[in-house]
């Protein structure tokens, strides 16, 4: 091949202080992981001899330890968009005097580049599992923005790693809209449907270099579903067959989007054991674990996503049994994958997790006690707002029950009450639709809320009583003070609160 190959080092040193940069991939899956490792060094070393070396990040989603965590400990980044999930990261980015974090959604930023709204990225660094003479790029495990970010950089690094199957050949649809006034509808119908390329296509007189590997996607485990999470699980799985019963659900069922985490792995574990359930497909974002295991079980028969965000075990099971996975998942761009048009079009079920929501329905994802970022909004606000159902759900209470995740007015709003149809606890169902704001607060604090925390928000009912969503502004983050105060919701006292007002 003509490419010029080169160790990682060499090829990281190409990018400049001020450059911005497209990473391939979807959360770890398909993210970079050696010129990246190579960057945050130099920047350590730029910093360490009193020069500045900061360069713009536009990623799908998360990455991983050798991208985000690396750049973010050797503080070598001037803004990050749109997702991260990295603990370095998190700490750079609530940090005042850290990096500038624009959390988005991620069906996005690809048309927001394209449009001129953010800076268009000079580099793209993208990782390939086959690379051909003519610019032919076979992507990896995850997809992200890297088609755009391809597009629009003038110059493209590539990591080709060995690590993952070149079979991955066939397994992606890499399809970029046009934009408006040119823009047509997307020709997907249902999940499976195909609406672009198996590869990507770049010029190949921008590709400047070529940086082989052989290391692994880095792609956390998940902990194992306990008492609390199977029980979410068991509360999703039976609201969901009790309206195929009602006949509010088809009986040959709907496609499931499922959210990313802990809990999310386990609601989808529930959901491959009902029987009741009939077999299913799911157009969503991450394919996590546990859609590899319920498709090995016949439980899904066909997954499109934008990434295989599976454990190393899991990615190998895939690559060692191309023969069953290869027509049974697809991977799209992000723009795609979590297209809101798409989202209603086929009708999706969507099944997202709260830090916390309010009686009313309202749902904060992000942001812990309204200030700390946790991860971002990812792609739960276009499938939520667009969804058949959209589901949320939470355990009732976080940090050994200190902290009630159903509390009187949301910190940080991510998705309004207009949006969320159904909140489920380990305690129950609360079904939004076609309820007022009181019917919601009563339907909430009896069915979803912890029994420690009931009284509360029925005493918080009581001294809100106005108005068509009854507030008191006084005390209405009455339960988030006290947790700051003394680090126990449960000591809250909304009397103190309203005599100080
Ligand atoms: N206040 C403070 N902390 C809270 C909290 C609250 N109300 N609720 C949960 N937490 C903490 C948990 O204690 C846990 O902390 P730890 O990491 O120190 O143990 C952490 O938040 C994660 O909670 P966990 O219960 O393990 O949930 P998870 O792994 O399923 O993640 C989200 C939950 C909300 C963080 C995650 O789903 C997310 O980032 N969502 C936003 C993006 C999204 O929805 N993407 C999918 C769209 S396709």
């Amino acid at each position: 091949m003509s490419y010029k190959f080169m160790t990682a080092a060499e090829a990281a040193a190409m990018i400049k202080n001020g450059d911005v940069v497209g990473m391939s991939g979807f959360t770890p899956a398909g993210a970079p992981k050696e010129v990246t490792l190579a960057l945050a060094a130099i920047a350590e070393k730029e910093h360490a001899e009193g020069r500045e070396f900061k360069i713009g990040v536009y990623t799908g989603a998360s990455t991983g330890a050798s991208c985000d965590g690396a750049l973010a400990k050797a503080k070598a980044m001037s803004f990050r968009t749109p997702y991260q999930s990295n603990k370095d990261l998190r700490a750079y980015l609530n940090d005042p005097e850290g990096v500038d974090y624009y959390d988005a959604h991620l069906s996005m930023l690809a048309q927001e580049l394209r449009y001129g709204f953010l800076p268009k990225p000079t580099f793209a660094i993208i990782e390939a599992c086959d690379l051909t003479e003519n610019g032919e790029i076979v992507l990896t495990s995850g997809v992200g923005n890297t088609p755009t970010f391809a597009r629009l950089a003038d110059k493209i690094i590539i990591e080709l790693n060995a690590r993952h199957s070149k079979r991955l050949r066939g397994m992606h649809d890499i399809y970029e809209p046009l934009d408006p006034p040119a823009r047509h509808e997307i020709p997907i119908y249902a999940p499976a449907d195909r609406a672009g390329s198996e590869i990507l296509k770049v010029d190949p007189k921008k590709i400047v270099a070529v940086v082989e590997t052989n290391r692994k996607d880095e792609v956390g485990g998940f902990t194992a579903p306990d008492e609390i999470t199977s029980r979410i699980g068991k509360n999703v799985s039976e609201f969901l067959t009790a309206e195929i019963k009602a006949g509010r659900i088809p009986s040959s069922f709907l496609p499931i989007q499922s959210g990313v985490g802990n809990i999310a792995n386990a609601v989808m574990d529930e959901l491959g054991n009902n029987p009741h359930i009939p077999t299913f497909k799911m157009y969503t974002e991450v394919i996590q674990d546990a859609v590899i295991d319920l498709m090995k079980k016949g439980r899904i028969d066909f997954a499109s996503g934008c990434s295989m965000t599976v454990t190393d075990p899991v990615l190998q099971e895939v690559y060692d049994n191309m023969d069953f996975f290869h027509n049974k998942i697809l991977l799209r761009p992000q723009e795609i994958s979590n297209n809101p048009g798409l989202v209603r079009r086929m009708g999706l079920i969507t099944i997202n997790t709260a830090l916390e929501a309010d009686i009313y329905g309202n749902v904060n994802s992000t942001h812990v006690t309204g200030t700390k970022m946790m991860n971002g909004i990812g792609g739960s606000c276009d499938f939520t707002r667009n969804a058949y159902i959209s589901i949320f759900t939470t355990p009732a209470t976080a940090k050994d029950g200190m902290i009630s995740s159903i509390v009187p007015m949301v910190s940080h709003l991510d998705q309004s009450e207009h949006s969320v149809k159904v909140l489920i606890t380990e305690y129950g169902v609360a079904d939004l639709r076609g309820k007022s704001p009181r019917q919601r607060a009563q339907l909430i604090i009896d069915n979803c809320v912890d029994p420690i925390y009931k009284p509360m928000l029925k005493e918080y009912l009581s001294i809100a009583t106005k108005g068509q969503t009854p507030h008191n502004l006084a005390a209405c983050f009455g339960m988030h003070r006290t947790f700051i105060e003394t680090g126990d919701m449960r000591k809250t006292d909304f009397s103190k609160f309203i005599s100080q007002n």
